[in-house]
């Protein structure tokens, strides 16, 4: 394995286990290339399927299980909390509403530090220990923040995020800090943090943005978990919300690779979710531009999302290509009656998570997703990262009051 230039004219090789970020002669962002496979499609589905009864901690976890795709480490060198391996989950209210017989979510909330980053954060912690970096740095609606931090702890590496100053659900400020991490406040958006942290660039600095190639291959592995539950048969579509791209990057690049292997006969579509007011892909993939159209002031309340300049926008237009994909996007209100509906289906997620079910129905709506299309809509997030948007939402119900008096308990009853 080794990196490469993720510009195909360029395609420039570098040594694999190094601090660059990007291309030192295009200035693209880099990729880990994949290294020769040992194995027939077959023998890894059943080596990867038998590693869920191992009680090696690689094998517990649902990365590492696909190491055959990932850098390699010497198994004392990895930093896990056992992520992954999360079900898939049918939406059956959420089905209904909309308007499709198959959807599933995958839970990615349902991981050690409650979100998506968990998986491609064991690796990049993994390398960034591997590299001997003494403190790890990355700029972050919250989410990020929170699993770098965890990570970092287990691995002994001081933490240091940039958040933007007030823009982030306090559950997330709160789980960073428990987690032992520093925190800067930058004012403005995310793209502002992001910035003020490149500035910051220097040798003891180890940079854990999704720039970073080492955490989108940690991330590919969602797509090995969904595809592995599934029996390796394909969905129509796969549904994922839209930020920095890092997610939608992996896994294109995941699909790629899978299908190359002959891992899966057919490859999903893509469908990437924004928020109305945060959706610069959107905009870029609607103008057929070959420049990212940004969004200066970017506005929604699923903070998570709240991204004007997503860095790893390229790598996401050829995975949207690569699958047959298309990019969407959603208003604010859509997204918090999606939520509304995912917690009545007793499984819950954060808001930024909810744009899928959102998109998913406005393209059954238009005729573009056919009803019979079978779906999975990732879920980023868990229902408790962004409490106060819960209570705020004009789709909860206020608790009801009553005399405390007024009140018997069903013992008290019985006694009378
Ligand atoms: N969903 C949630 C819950 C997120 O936290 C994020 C991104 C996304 C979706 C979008 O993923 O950036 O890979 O396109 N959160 C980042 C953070 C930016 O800092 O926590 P993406």
């Amino acid at each position: 394995m080794y990196l490469r230039c993720s510009d195909e004219r360029c395609a420039m090789k570098l040594e694999l286990h190094q601090r660059a970020l990007m291309c030192p002669r295009c200035g693209e962002l880099l990729e880990v290339a994949a290294g020769t496979l040992m194995f027939s499609p077959q023998v890894l589905k059943e080596l990867w399927w038998n590693r869920r009864c191992s009680r090696d901690p690689r094998d517990r976890s649902g990365v590492w299980r696909f190491r055959e795709f990932l850098p390699d480490y010497p198994p004392r060198d990895i930093v896990t909390l056992g992520e992954g391996n999360v079900p898939l989950v049918p939406g059956i209210k959420s089905g209904a509403w909309a308007g499709l017989s198959d959807i599933r979510f995958q839970h990615l909330g349902w991981n050690p530090t409650a979100c998506f980053k968990d998986l491609g954060m064991t690796v990049g912690i993994t390398e960034a220990r591997f590299q001997g970096a003494r403190t790890v740095a990355c700029a972050s609606t919250g989410n990020t923040a929170g699993s770098m931090a965890a990570y970092a702890a287990r691995a002994g590496i001081a933490a240091r995020v940039y958040l933007p100053a007030g823009a982030v659900s306090p559950n997330k400020v709160a789980q960073a800090l428990d987690y032992g991490a520093e925190i800067i406040e930058v004012k403005g958006s995310f793209d502002r943090a992001l910035e003020t942290l490149r500035h910051q660039a220097g040798p003891d600095l180890y940079f854990l943005n999704s720039i970073n190639p080492f955490r989108l291959e940690g991330q590919k592995t969602v797509m090995f978990e969904l595809l592995e539950e599934l029996g390796w048969r394909s969905p129509d579509y796969v549904v994922v919300p839209g930020g920095n791209l890092g997610n939608t990057a992996a896994f294109g690049k995941a699909l790629y690779e899978l299908k190359t292997a002959g891992l899966i006969a057919k490859v999903p579509r893509l469908v990437v979710v924004q928020a109305e007011g945060a959706n610069p892909l959107v905009r870029t993939w609607r103008a057929g531009s070959d420049e990212l159209l940004v969004v200066n002031e970017p506005r929604t309340a699923a903070t998570a999302i709240r991204i004007g300049a997503p860095v790893s926008w390229k790598k996401a237009l050829k995975a949207l290509r690569f699958t047959g994909g298309l990019a969407i996007d959603v208003t604010d209100d859509e997204i918090a009656e999606a939520k509304s509906v995912i917690g009545r289906d007793g499984i819950g997620c954060e808001p930024a998570s909810a744009t899928t079910l959102a998109a998913a129905r406005k393209l059954v709506r238009g005729g573009t997703i056919p009803r019979d299309a079978s779906v999975v809509a990732i879920l980023t997030g868990h229902v408790l990262k962004d409490t106060d948007y819960i209570t705020r939402s004009r789709y909860t119900a206020a608790p009801s009051e009553v005399e405390a008096a007024a009140v018997r308990s069903s013992a008290e009853v019985q006694a009378d």
